[in-house]
């Protein structure tokens, strides 16, 4: 299995944010360090499982919306977490069973939880830092070397980069090496809402040793510059059906974000 060296080493003592994810959606692939971070969180923000619910429930309906009514058939999907069901490329393949789908992690725990691999869907253990290797690896080159356009999902992904790792440098990078007509998929926690809470929750992720950046929504839209029919909004609103959902802008802490990549000269076409 493809690796770089700067992936995260498992230590059941400590939590991993891919494992922490799990049990906020009360999956399997947990351990108690995990579960005492979240209990952690839930002191600041209680509905936080939903929180993680509606992002989740966003990566599928958004991914399923560009397979159904943009014709995506490749997906990238950077910070992937574990690969429980409902999977990701189950939600595209009601579409077309043919969808590939590459996940990219950088969690050690994502790969050891590893049973949903199929035909079609590959998995790599990369941090996103290491962009341009991560690129030049065979799995990501070929899903984007085929000149058809490409999602790339960073779902819930960015906030674990800090400022000095450039995210909107990384960002671009990834953007620049897709085809025209491909779709930059994102969703963020946010300090928009309530900057006391964004800095609560900070800490508490600091205390269990993680660092987590959020982001106002001007520094969320910057990573869409250039980009076309760019939608910004709060995951649980896009397009939704949901009716049950408690969440308000205020307590939603989310942002969402869908932009497509524009031609980039005669010889592409859709
Ligand atoms: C909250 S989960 C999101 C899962 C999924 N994308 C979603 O939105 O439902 C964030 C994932 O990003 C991964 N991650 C964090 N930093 C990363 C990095 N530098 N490179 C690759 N993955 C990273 C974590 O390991 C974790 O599995």
């Amino acid at each position: 299995m493809p690796r770089n060296p700067s992936t995260t080493a498992l230590d059941p003592t400590k939590p991993t944010v891919a494992r922490t994810y799990s049990a906020m959606l009360k999956q399997k692939s947990n351990l108690p360090s995990d579960r005492s971070l979240l209990g952690d969180l839930m002191q600041v923000i209680p509905s936080f499982p939903e929180l993680a619910k509606v992002n989740f429930d966003y990566m599928r309906r958004s991914s399923q919306w560009l397979a159904r009514h943009q014709g995506i058939r490749r997906f990238l999907d950077i910070g992937s977490g574990i690969i429980e069901p409902p999977t990701l490329h189950d939600a595209v393949r009601q579409v077309d069973p043919g969808c590939r789908v590459v996940y990219v992690d950088n969690d050690e725990s994502v790969l050891a939880y590893r049973e949903h691999s199929t035909s079609g869907v590959e998995m790599l253990e990369w941090d996103v830092r290491d962009t341009e290797n991560l690129l030049r690896s065979e799995a990501v080159a070929a899903l984007l070397g085929a000149g058809e356009p490409v999602a790339l999902n960073l779902g819930s992904v960015i906030q674990w980069l800090g400022d000095e790792d450039e995210p909107h440098r990384i960002v671009r990078m990834l953007v620049d090496s897709l085809p025209g007509g491909s779709y930059l998929n994102m969703t963020t926690p946010t300090s928009e809402f309530s900057a006391d809470v964004a800095a609560r929750v900070t800490q508490v992720y600091a205390d269990h040793g993680i660092l987590l950046t959020t982001r106002t929504r001007e520094e969320f839209e910057t990573f869409f510059d250039g980009l076309d029919e760019v939608e910004i909004t709060l995951p649980y609103q896009w397009r939704s059906t949901r009716e049950t959902v408690q969440l308000t802008p205020d307590t939603s802490h989310f942002l969402s974000g869908i932009g497509r990549v524009p031609m980039r000269g005669a010889s592409e076409h859709r």
